[in-house]
């Protein structure tokens, strides 16, 4: 059998398979990560909504019988003070969507915000060891990366243009995931300020691969062996896949956000900043449509959420999609449904039969 063009990865990471299933925030699961890990691939788990106590039992369930490496992941965003009149601004764009369900807007109570990697997560993650930790959003700050690296932690993280990748390979990651426009869920742009200015994976990829001495991970809009091969071709050492995984039976996606995906084609994902406030890639739906994708109205990441989930929930009760987040990338529409181990084995199959 042939082998990988680039081992880098493989050997950086001790795999067999140079694919990641990408961690997604509320859409995988530790059964999606078991299975993908389980063939020499990495399985990822996102942490941004679990509280530690629920990430210790999440990494040991990924163990449970499964020896193989495995990749927690968390946000590094800056928590900006709550702003009163900001909040005011986002209430009143919001508020004729809630009269449309007859919801009361200041009946809204907090929820639980996405809360950067801490001292406290830090603790979880020395104690439970995952033999690799992915960050979006940047990374912690020095004493926290020290830690980490401390304990043989292998770290990655998401960047989107060459300055976000010199700069996380100058602080010590181990390899960067190069995420190109294309991707579902959020940009991981942490300096980059501009979404206009965003850069598409084939442009991307070759610049960054070409600027840093660390191995590169291509993300966005690859969803078959075609992908892979044209990622390595493009100067990666491995790819970073995730609206492909959200078809595997073991994702967690509701029916509806799954016909979704079924039925999304080419043109049917834009960028908004209309459901967390920070820029992010999802399935058009008449609140994006309405409401014309971004708008400064928006309260900043973590806090535009709060407001949006109960037109979230009230849409999701009517089995209708029109208010909720729908995270996927341009690529929706190459995927075929199937367990996830074995779409992994016949991604790497294909791909090195193609090289
Ligand atoms: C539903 C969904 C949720 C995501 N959540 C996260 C997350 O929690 N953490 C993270 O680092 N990346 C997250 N991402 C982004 C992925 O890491 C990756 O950049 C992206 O999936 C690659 O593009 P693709 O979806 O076209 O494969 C998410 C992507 C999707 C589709």
């Amino acid at each position: 059998m042939r082998d990988w063009p680039d081992r880098r990865l493989l050997e950086l990471l001790n795999l067999e398979i140079p694919i990641i299933q990408a961690p997604m925030a509320g859409s995988d699961s530790v059964a999606l990560a078991r299975s993908v890990s389980s063939t020499g691939a990495l399985g990822s788990l996102a942490c941004a909504l679990l509280s530690p106590d629920e990430v210790r039992e999440a990494a040991s369930a990924i163990r449970q019988g499964m020896s193989r490496p495995f990749n927690l992941n968390f946000f590094c965003h800056t928590m900006e003070a709550p702003d009163t009149a900001a909040e005011k601004r986002w209430k009143s764009f919001l508020q004729s969507h809630y009269e449309g369900f007859g919801l009361d807007i200041e009946a809204v109570r907090e929820s639980r915000l996405r809360l950067p990697f801490n001292e406290e997560m830090c603790e979880v993650v020395e104690e439970v060891k995952p033999e690799i930790i992915s960050f979006h959003f940047g990374l912690p700050t020095p004493d926290l990366m020290d830690r980490l690296k401390k304990r043989g932690i292998r770290v990655l993280s998401s960047v989107t243009s060459v300055r976000e990748a010199k700069w996380v390979e100058d602080r010590g990651c181990d390899a960067a995931i190069v995420q190109g426009f294309e991707a579902g869920g959020h940009r991981a742009m942490f300096l980059e300020t501009n979404v206009a200015t965003q850069v598409g994976l084939f442009a991307l990829l070759p610049q960054v691969a070409d600027a840093l001495s660390i191995p590169v991970i291509a993300a966005g809009g690859i969803a078959d062996a075609r992908g892979i091969v044209a990622a390595f071709a493009l100067g990666a050492s491995g790819v970073q896949m995730g609206t492909a995984y959200l078809f595997c039976s073991e994702a967690s996606v509701s029916p509806v956000y799954r016909q979704a995906l079924e039925t999304t084609a080419d043109t049917g994902t834009a960028v908004t900043n209309l459901f967390s406030g920070r820029h992010a890639r999802g399935i058009l739906n008449r609140y994006l449509r309405d409401s014309g994708l971004i708008s400064e109205a928006a309260l900043a990441f973590p806090y535009a959420a709060t407001l949006i989930a109960p037109l979230r929930a009230a849409s999701e009760k009517t089995g209708s999609l029109d208010y909720m987040q729908l995270w996927a990338g341009q690529a929706a529409g190459l995927v075929r449904a199937m367990p996830a181990e074995e779409f992994t084995r016949k991604l790497a199959a294909d791909a090195l039969s193609r090289m």
